[in-house]
C-alpha cells in the first residue's frame, strides 16, 4: 500500500513537473528547500481555487467582506497575537552531520537489549522513513515517540535524556548511515525576519506574516468604521504567508512561503457554538462540492486537550494524501482572544457597540484557516487516475487523467478542427473565440491525430474537447466529448457556452 502511494506521488510529481503545474523554485541553481513555482497550468488550477472559494464564500454572501492586508506589519502585531513569543517548534541539530530535525516529529527506536547497550535510530515521522529505520535497527528495534512517548511505556526514553550525554546519545539519522549526536532540542521561532529601511537594527527589526488573520483582527475597527457590517459578519482574506519551517516536505504540503484563505466570522458569545458548527460543516462540504471524496476526507475534532486555551472548540479537515492523513483546513472558535490581545496592547478599544439593543461587547470569532496550495495539492491526488480507454483504432490503451471539477480545471474546454482543411479550422476557431470572450479558458489544437489531442487535454484535465467535422460545416452542431465518461454527445455550436458553464455550475 505504502509503495503504491508513494508510486502515485512519485507519478503526480512527474506529471505537474511535465505538463507545467509545478515547479521547483530556482530548479537551475539547484532549487531552494520549501518553495515552489506554479507553472502555466498550475497557476490557473490555483487560481480557480482560490476563485471558487472567494465566489462562495465572498461574492455570493451578504454577511462577508474582503481584505487584502500587507505581508509586513507593525512588529508590535506580532507580540499582541503571541507569535513572537510562541510561534515555535522545538529542533534538534546533528552535531555530525549538522542537519536539523523538528523534535516532535521524531519518532525514537530503542536498538538492542539491557540498559547499557541501547542506542538509537531517529527517524521523521512519515511510515516510509520509519519502516526504513526499523530495517536498519534490526530484530531488537522498537517503537516510541519523542514527544508522545507515554503512547508505550515499556519504551519510554525521554528525549532529553538521549541528547544530554548520558551514553545514549548514539543516533542514525533518516539520511545516513553513521550514528550522530544530537543536540538538545532548543525553540525555533518560525516567522521570517528581515528589516525595514536602511538602518538594519532592533529598531527595524520586522516580519513576514505567518499567517493572514492577524490582518484582519487589526483592521476590524477599519472594516466596523467604514461598512455596514454588523456582527454577525466576516472578514476574508487569501494571500500569501511564510514560516521558516524545519522540515519542509511531502512536496507543496509544507512549504516555506505558502497562501492562505483565512474567514475571521465575528458573532456574540452566545451564538459562537452555533455559528463554529455551521462553518465546520459548511467547509467541509466545499472540498467535497469539489470532488474530495469523503473516504478521504475526515472532519477531526480536537480533544480538550489540543486545544489553545482560549478556544472552546477545533475541528481539521483531515485529507488520506499518499504521503499520510494531513489537515487541509481548520475551523476554530477562537473566543474574543484576538481582539482583546489587540485591544490591550494597542490601547485602541475594538469592542462593538451596537446601537439596537444599546450594548457594548467584543465580539467573539469563528476562524475557518485554509491552505490554499494544500487544497490545490489534494485536488490534483483525488484528480490523478489511470484507465483503460480505446485509441483511434478501437484498440484498448491505459490513459492517464485528472478528472478535476470542472470549475477547477485549468482549461474548460479544448477544441478541435478534425482536419486543417474544408472549413474545419475556420468553423473550430469560431467557437474558441466564442468560449473566451464567454471567459472560459480555451484551448486549441490542430495538430496531430485526434486521440492524441485527447490524450493531451485528459492528462491535464480538461473536462471537454470538441470536435468540428464534416457536419459543422453544414448543420452548425459539434461534438462534445467529456472526459471521465468518455461519451460524446452532439450539440449545436452556439449552446457550447452554456453546456460549459452548466456542468462547472456548483449546487
Ligand atoms: N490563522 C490560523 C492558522 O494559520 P494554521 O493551522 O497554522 O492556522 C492554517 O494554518 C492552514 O494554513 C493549514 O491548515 C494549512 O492548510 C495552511 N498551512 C499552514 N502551514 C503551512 C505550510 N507550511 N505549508 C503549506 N500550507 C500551510
Amino acid at each position: 500500500m505504502a509503495k503504491q502511494s508513494n508510486n502515485l506521488m512519485d507519478k503526480l510529481v512527474a506529471l505537474c513537473r511535465r505538463r507545467g503545474f509545478i515547479f521547483q523554485s530556482s530548479e537551475i541553481y539547484g532549487g531552494i528547500n520549501g518553495f515552489w513555482d506554479y507553472g502555466p497550468l498550475g497557476v490557473e488550477l490555483k487560481r480557480n481555487v482560490k476563485e471558487a472559494w472567494w465566489a462562495d464564500n465572498v461574492r455570493m454572501r451578504d454577511d462577508i467582506v474582503g481584505l487584502d492586508c500587507s505581508i509586513i506589519m507593525h512588529p508590535k502585531v506580532w507580540e499582541a497575537s503571541g507569535h513572537l513569543g510562541g510561534f515555535s517548534d522545538p529542533m534538534v541539530d546533528c552535531k555530525e552531520t549538522n542537519k536539523r530535525y523538528r523534535a516532535d516529529q521524531m519518532f525514537l527506536i530503542s536498538v538492542g537489549e539491557g540498559e547499557d547497550t541501547l542506542h538509537f535510530s531517529y527517524v521523521e515521522s512519515d511510515e516510509d522513513s520509519l519502516k526504513a529505520a526499523f530495517k536498519r535497527a534490526g530484530k531488537h528495534a522498537r517503537r516510541c515517540s519523542a514527544t508522545n512517548p507515554s503512547d508505550d511505556p515499556a519504551t519510554h526514553l525521554p528525549f532529553g535524556d538521549m541528547a544530554g550525554g548520558t551514553g545514549l546519545a548514539s543516533v542514525v539519522g533518516p539520511d545516513t548511515t553513521t550514528p550522530g549526536t544530537l543536540t538538545e532540542p532548543r525553540e525555533f521561532n518560525l516567522m521570517f525576519q528581515s528589516y525595514a529601511g536602511a538602518i538594519q537594527d532592533e529598531s527595524s527589526k520586522v516580519y513576514l506574516r505567518p499567517e493572514t488573520a492577524q490582518g484582519i483582527f487589526a483592521n476590524f475597527g477599519n472594516v466596523i468604521d467604514s461598512s455596514r457590517m454588523r456582527p454577525p459578519f466576516g472578514i476574508a482574506q487569501i494571500g500569501k504567508s511564510f514560516r521558516n519551517e524545519v522540515n519542509p516536505r511531502n512536496y507543496t504540503f509544507r512549504s516555506r512561503e505558502f497562501e492562505q484563505m483565512e474567514i475571521e466570522f465575528f458573532c456574540r458569545e452566545e451564538d459562537s457554538d452555533k455559528w463554529y458548527t455551521y462553518w465546520r460543516d459548511r467547509r467541509y462540504k466545499w472540498y467535497i462540492d469539489h470532488g474530495l471524496t469523503s473516504e478521504r476526507l475526515h472532519l477531526r475534532e480536537h480533544d480538550a486537550k489540543e486545544l489553545a486555551h482560549y478556544a472552546t472548540g477545533c475541528a481539521d479537515i483531515e485529507y488520506a494524501f499518499p504521503f499520510g492523513i494531513s489537515a487541509l483546513e481548520g475551523i476554530a472558535n477562537r473566543g474574543n482572544y484576538d481582539l482583546t490581545q489587540h485591544t490591550n496592547a494597542s490601547g485602541k478599544d475594538l469592542s462593538f457597540f451596537d446601537d439596537q439593543t444599546r450594548e457594548r461587547y467584543l465580539p467573539h470569532v469563528i476562524e475557518p484557516s485554509g491552505g490554499v496550495d494544500r487544497a490545490t495539492l489534494a485536488f490534483l491526488c483525488e484528480a490523478y487516475t489511470e484507465d483503460e480507454a480505446p485509441d483511434d483504432k478501437g484498440n484498448m490503451q491505459t490513459r492517464t487523467l485528472l478528472k478535476l471539477h470542472p470549475r477547477l480545471a485549468p482549461y474548460k474546454v479544448a477544441i478541435f478542427p478534425l482536419m486543417k482543411k474544408d472549413g474545419h479550422p475556420e468553423a473550430a476557431d469560431k467557437i474558441f473565440k466564442e468560449c473566451k470572450r464567454a471567459g472560459l479558458a480555451a484551448f486549441y489544437d490542430e495538430k496531430g491525430a485526434i486521440g492524441r489531442r485527447y490524450r493531451r487535454q485528459d492528462e491535464i484535465g480538461t473536462p471537454f474537447c470538441i470536435t468540428v467535422d464534416a457536419q459543422t460545416v453544414t448543420d452548425q452542431t459539434v461534438t462534445i466529448r467529456d472526459r471521465d465518461t468518455l461519451a460524446q454527445d452532439r450539440i449545436s455550436a452556439d449552446k457550447v457556452t452554456a453546456y460549459i458553464n452548466d456542468r462547472m455550475r456548483v449546487e
